[in-house]
This record gives structure tokens, sequence and C-alpha cells, in this order.
């Protein structure tokens, strides 16, 4: 999978761990999340994702905050984002076999039950069901 990832000074180490992990598993990962303690604000660090998200060629978005909660809202601000806020394996599957989500967030502050490859393992092992799913995602994504 072709996937891009950015975060705001709350995630530093998750972003890392988590594109290691991807790398380590064959992805490419396009990192546009900053890789110190330097400030920046989540809404920018999401938008960065979406908008590289959007040139086309990319199969999902990662986007990593303190809490995840900042980013998620930040990306679902943008048409067509469809950014899920996972925080186990349930939660991880059910975005994408039920939202097909093609963003996630999860959060470097968070103390995840489940080391947080688990979580990302879940979704990516997870497929749309399509089905009576199809008409809701068509009206999240007519919402704006
Ligand atoms: C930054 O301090 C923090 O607010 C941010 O990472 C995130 O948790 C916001 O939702």
């Amino acid at each position: 999978m072709n996937i891009v990832i950015a975060n705001d000074h709350g995630a530093v180490e998750l972003k890392k761990r988590l594109a290691a992990w991807l790398e380590g598993q064959g992805h490419r990962v396009r990192n546009l999340g900053v890789d110190t303690e330097e400030r920046v604000d989540y809404p920018d660090m999401a938008e960065q994702a979406v908008k590289e998200f959007r040139k086309g060629g990319y199969d999902l978005g990662i986007v990593l905050c303190g809490t995840g909660i900042g980013v998620s809202i930040a990306a679902n601000k943008h048409k067509g984002i469809r950014c899920a806020l996972i925080h186990d394996e349930f939660t991880a599957r059910m975005a994408k076999e039920h939202n097909n989500a093609n963003f996630i967030a999860m959060g470097g502050r968070v103390e995840y039950q489940t080391p947080p490859e688990k979580i990302l393992e879940a979704f990516l092992n997870s497929e749309f069901q399509g089905g009576r799913h199809s008409q809701r995602v068509a009206k999240l994504d007519a919402l704006m």
C-alpha cells in the first residue's frame, strides 16, 4: 500500500513506530509529519496529509496527534475524507468494514490496551463490506 502519514509534536514516537512497522511490512510511507518535538498545529498537519492524498496514488492517510482527536476532526473537515479515530482492533476493523475510512487517526499520548501496530494491522487486513454500508458512506460523502 501507498500510505501518507502526518503528525504533530504529540505523536513523534508513535509516527516513527508505525512508519517503521509499515515499511517492514512492505508498504510505502510518505512521511509529512514532524520528527522532533517542535510545536506545530495539528490542523496544518492534517491538511498536508489530505493535500498529498488528493494528488492520487495513495491507499490510506494516517494522521497522528496527542490524542488523535484534533487531527481526526481536522481531516474530516476536508471533502472526501472519511477519517476514523480508532482505539482498538474492533474499532479499526469497523472503520474499514462499515465506514470505508480512507484516513485513520491515533494518539501518541494515548495508552492503548493493544499495541498500536496490531490496531493498524486490524484495519489493513479488513475489507469494506459494501451492501447496506455503501449508501451510508455515500450519504457521508454528500454532507459537504
Ligand atoms: C498538542 O498539544 C495537542 O493538543 C494535540 O497533539 C492533540 O492532542 C489535539 O487534539
